[in-house]
């Protein structure tokens, strides 16, 4: 895979079955709605936060990168998902032209996008977070019966 363009990263094959299955698995659980739909709220929210503050088309790049990669984790397992995304998106990113220094910076706004297991350590990582709490579309709700809301509903 070359690339180094989001546009690309959002049409991948690969990226969008780890997608699919994570949004399958958090059905069973009973969760909100983690579909592609979510992820590129996510990817655009963090590149706006970050443009508006003024930061770089490149660092702009890595947020939209990061936000639509950020929930692949989902696909191996909801606990922990934030590292375990890291570690596929690592594996990912691997096989294309993007430097080292951009797929860490990747990864570890990844790993660290859950509050329970991670916390903001560069701009990307502190755009991906707030952009992923900005998904607060109805349709996400897909548990009908209050009662059985979670944090997310
Ligand atoms: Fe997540
Ligand atoms: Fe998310």
């Amino acid at each position: 895979m070359k690339y180094l363009k989001y546009k690309e990263i959002a049409n991948n094959k690969e990226i969008n079955a780890y997608l699919q299955k994570g949004n399958a698995n958090l059905g069973q659980l009973g969760f909100t709605d983690h579909s592609k739909a979510h992820c590129v709220q996510v990817a655009h929210q963090a590149g706006k936060i970050l443009k508006r503050l003024g930061y770089s088309e490149h660092e702009i790049e890595l947020a939209k990168i990061a936000g639509y990669m950020h929930d692949i984790g989902n696909a191996i397992n909801r606990t922990h998902h934030a590292e375990y995304g890291a570690l596929l998106a690592n594996d990912l990113l691997k096989e294309t032209d993007m430097s080292l220094e951009d797929r860490i910076t990747v990864i570890a706004a990844i790993g660290n996008h859950d509050e329970s297991t991670g916390s903001p350590e560069d701009v990307v990582s502190a755009a991906l977070i707030i952009a992923d709490k900005t998904d607060v579309r109805r349709s996400r709700v897909r548990q009908k019966e209050r009662s059985a809301y979670d944090i997310h509903d």
